[in-house]
């Protein structure tokens, strides 16, 4: 009986937001497995009595980027981690899009701007709408957009997160995503498992501060060839080809409607399967091939 942890962070006081955490849990016993729900940072688990540890929704991570891939480090030593340890590093810092965009990928145009860079204001545009975001970010925290007008409120932004030490993203607002939406296409055991598209995110003025519906009017979505091309010319490119268990990649349009990456989320994807129960036979096959494969 292949023995399976499911990692998640402890969400107290709140309930859990992981809506595929329960369903994967009940999908895997009943398949056979003895799976068990874990917390990353719960220092009480045995790691290694695990046949395999699939990172499911450790969604404290963003403001614990260093403890949580040094956890990563140190779990996928003593059992089998999906995804591994060095996807998690690679992963948890978004200037990975800047690699992407480098090996030729389309993105979204991005610049980064770090604490202490001399001037980092001088660098917010000042003809476009633009979005200012973190590095190491989930749920648009601390996301928001302004048009140049905005520019000391999008300064204020800024210096707020440099002054907490995140590395600044800033990128041209993605209109195209008030009509066509932003689309999720989700890997699962290396095969596109189903795809589903949300809505805008970021309404206008609203403050980054705020918190914000992270999946809004998420409905189903068939890819289209161009973003099934666009998504495998990601995975393609991530460093030293590893064997990864699951991905999720986020395309926009870009104003000639050609999909670009937005995000390539391979540590703690939602899966959205309650919009998908056909493919929980699916990836309870894989993680259990996964979890036995020698
Ligand atoms: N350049 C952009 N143009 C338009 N919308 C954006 C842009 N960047 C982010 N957003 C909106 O903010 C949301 C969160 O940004 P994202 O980069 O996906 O970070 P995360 O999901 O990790 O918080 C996106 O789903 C999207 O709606
Ligand atoms: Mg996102």
């Amino acid at each position: 009986m292949p023995r399976v942890a499911l990692v998640t962070y402890d969400p107290r006081p709140r309930p859990s937001k992981d809506r595929d955490l329960p369903v994967l849990h009940t999908a895997l016993e009943a398949a056979g497995a003895e799976a068990d729900v874990v917390c990353w940072d719960d220092a009480g688990i045995d790691w290694a009595s695990y046949d395999l540890a699939v990172i499911r929704s450790t969604w404290d991570y963003s403001w614990r980027a260093a403890e949580f891939t040094a956890w990563a480090q140190r779990c996928g030593k003593l059992t089998r981690l999906a995804n591994p340890a060095a996807v998690v590093r690679w992963n948890t810092d978004k200037r990975y899009l800047g690699e992407l965009a480098a090996a030729g990928v389309p993105t979204v145009p991005t610049r980064y701007l770090a604490p202490g860079d001399a001037d980092a204001a001088a660098g917010l545009p000042g003809d476009h709408e633009y979005v200012v975001k973190p590095t190491s970010g989930a749920g648009a925290r601390y996301a928001a957009r302004y048009t140049p007008d905005r520019r000391e409120e999008a300064a204020a932004h800024l210096a707020r997160m440099h002054a907490e030490g995140l590395t600044a993203m800033v990128q041209p607002y993605m209109r195209s995503i008030d009509e066509g939406g932003e689309r999720a296409l989700q890997f699962f055991g290396g095969r596109l498992l189903h795809a589903s598209r949300k809505r805008a995110v970021l309404a206008p003025g609203t403050a980054f501060d705020a918190d914000k519906v992270a999946h809004p009017g998420l409905e189903v979505w068939t890819p289209t060839p161009a973003e099934l091309a666009v998504a495998r010319r990601a995975l393609a490119a991530v460093p030293e080809a590893p064997e990864l268990l699951y991905a999720r990649v986020d395309l926009v349009d870009g104003d000639d409607g050609e999909p670009r990456v937005m995000e390539l989320e391979l540590v703690e994807p939602n899966l959205f399967l309650f919009l998908h129960p056909d493919s929980v036979a699916a990836v309870v096959t894989a993680i259990l091939t996964a979890a036995t494969t020698p």
